[in-house]
């Protein structure tokens, strides 16, 4: 149960328009007899279908801070806000279910299960987010979204494959399907095309950007690549545990 002495007041909730609010975030690893600190004091604020790109060095902290966003991680201090509720108030199977609904995530190396084809990989949020009588229920609803996600992503044919049998490409779209299947608020892509030569990560992102675009869905993006960073309305820079630069980019249309 949450605790309500330690629980926040309403006035510190982010305004409605923000589906993500990070603030004073510090991680600290224990290294050996001593403590690390990676993240030293971090601000950040995603509105509502916002895009925004986190570039910074090899190093720099952009996966440490994307997996204390993405509530995978507690930070040493600081609070993390996600669609109105204060993550880390939550009990742990509030928040999980917190984070299956309200956050799709993309990783650099897909992260599919080996074991499941492309259809079972999409449709793994639904299986964890609905108790079992629930999901067989719901489990065609789910099935023909999920069908019809992988069709439009070029998938149709390869439904009953193995990730092991499919490209890192088709990998990485299952993956965003699998992101997008609940309609979460908020996207989080650790390098979604790190792994891909550079015209089948263009036509991946281009993809994500598209489905990101039509649900109005918040995407926070880490690359290494300029040109996508660029295509991102918000650019932040980190270095060294904090951000440098928060400029908020005109797109050519
Ligand atoms: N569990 C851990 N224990 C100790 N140090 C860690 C741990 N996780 C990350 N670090 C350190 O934190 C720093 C930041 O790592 P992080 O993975 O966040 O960098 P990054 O900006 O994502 O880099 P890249 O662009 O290479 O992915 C690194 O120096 C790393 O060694
Ligand atoms: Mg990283």
């Amino acid at each position: 149960m949450t605790d309500p002495s330690n629980a926040p007041t309403t006035d510190d909730a982010p305004a409605a328009d923000i589906i993500l609010s990070g603030r004073g975030i510090r991680r600290a690893f224990p290294v050996g007899e001593r403590s690390l600190e990676i993240l030293h004091g971090v601000d950040l604020e995603l509105g509502r279908g916002q895009r925004i790109s986190l570039m910074g060095a090899s190093g720099a902290g952009k996966t440490t801070l994307l997996n204390i966003l993405g509530l995978l991680d507690r930070p040493t201090e600081g609070e993390v806000w996600l669609d109105g509720l204060s993550a880390w108030t939550l009990t742990t199977p509030e928040r999980a279910q917190l984070r299956n609904t309200s956050i799709g995530f993309v990783f650099q190396f897909y992260h599919l299960l080996a074991e499941l084809n492309a259809l079972e990989n999409a449709l793994l949020p639904a299986m964890i987010a609905l108790p079992h009588v629930a999901y067989r229920h719901k489990r065609e609803e789910y099935e023909g979204k999920a069908v019809a996600m992988l069709e439009r992503f070029g998938l149709g044919d390869r439904l009953k494959h193995r990730p092991g049998q499919l490209s890192g490409g088709e990998q990485q779209r299952v993956a965003i399907a699998r992101a997008l299947l609940l309609d979460p608020p908020l996207i989080i892509a650790d390098e979604p095309t790190g792994n891909l030569d550079s015209s089948t990560g263009e036509r991946v992102l281009e993809l994500l950007f598209d489905e990101q675009e039509t649900r109005n869905t918040a995407l926070l993006l880490v690359t290494h690549d300029r040109r996508l960073a660029q295509r991102c309305e918000r650019m932040v820079h980190m270095e060294d545990g904090l951000i440098q630069a928060d400029s908020t980019l005109t797109i050519p249309t």
